[in-house]
């Protein structure tokens, strides 16, 4: 069963008389333990989707299951319990708490969700390992590199043991060293068995990850497919040159 199953998942945004497609039509799917990447230009609708794939926003249209749940059928309430339960995210900001250590701002999420102190210690340290920050557990996030505080940030999503971890632009903020840990870091959690969808308007990290789709004008397509939309959209343009010539 895929973890991830979306099919004709539509969303649109009204400007004024005109209709923008944010998604058109997507369907795709992720299957448990892998690490995906979906890659797209500024404008092309990875926010909307994340939004979707992570539960914190509807689509217009369409079908959505999340390990064997049906999300598009699930009231607001339901929707956030079931975000907690299986998704981590990762955002190209960090948003860690400036006050709070790095252990506290991991283990931030088992004290919402009720876990007892001494699990909770167990926890935090096991992801900070994971991670490779049991040396900066007392850090505070400005006592930390780029990358560091996204290894947090990281260990943050893992800690309730989520289904799927989602990262939107995770490396977006960083330079290319501290983006190399944090793909390295992705690497490392993929071959324990983590399932990971990431998202980023870099084709290089998107290369990176075990299997590639494409986001363009809302529409989400693997890449052989984007090239051959490439080429016959070239080709329309050549063919329309053709006749305006011919008509002059
Ligand atoms: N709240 C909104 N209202 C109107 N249009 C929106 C809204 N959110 C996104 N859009 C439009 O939908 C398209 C996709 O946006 P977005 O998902 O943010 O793309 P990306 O994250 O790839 O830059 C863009 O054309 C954007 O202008
Ligand atoms: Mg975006």
């Amino acid at each position: 069963m895929s973890l991830i199953k979306l099919t004709g998942i539509t969303k649109r945004y009204r400007m004024g008389d005109e209709t923008v497609f944010a998604l058109d039509h997507v369907s795709m799917a992720v299957e448990p333990s892998e690490f995906v990447a979906i890659v797209g230009p500024s404008g092309s609708g990875k926010s909307t989707l994340m939004n979707i794939i992570g539960c914190l926003d509807a689509p217009d249209e369409g079908e959505y299951i999340l390990d064997g749940e049906n999300v598009s059928a699930l009231p607001d309430r339901e929707l956030a319990i079931l975000r907690n339960r299986k998704i981590g995210f990762v955002f190209q900001h960090f948003n860690l708490l400036g006050k709070l250590s790095a252990f506290e701002n991991v283990e931030l999420p088992l004290i919402y969700q009720g876990v007892r102190s001494a699990s909770r210690k167990e926890m935090v340290t096991e992801v900070m390992e994971k991670v490779g920050l049991t040396a900066r557990l007392k850090h505070r996030p400005n006592q930390l590199s780029g990358g560091q505080q996204q290894r947090v940030a990281i260990a943050r999503a893992l800690v309730t043991r989520p289904s799927l971890i989602l990262a939107d632009e995770p490396t977006g903020n960083l330079d290319s060293k501290s983006g190399r840990e944090v793909m390295d870091t992705f690497h490392h959690l993929h071959k324990m068995g983590n399932t990971i969808l990431l998202i980023t308007h870099n084709n290089r990290i998107a290369a990176e990850a075990q299997r590639m789709l494409s986001i363009q004008d809302g529409k989400v397509t693997c890449p052989e497919d984007y090239l051959s939309m490439e080429r016959e959209a070239e080709r329309r343009q050549t063919s329309g040159t053709d006749k305006e010539v011919r008509g002059a």
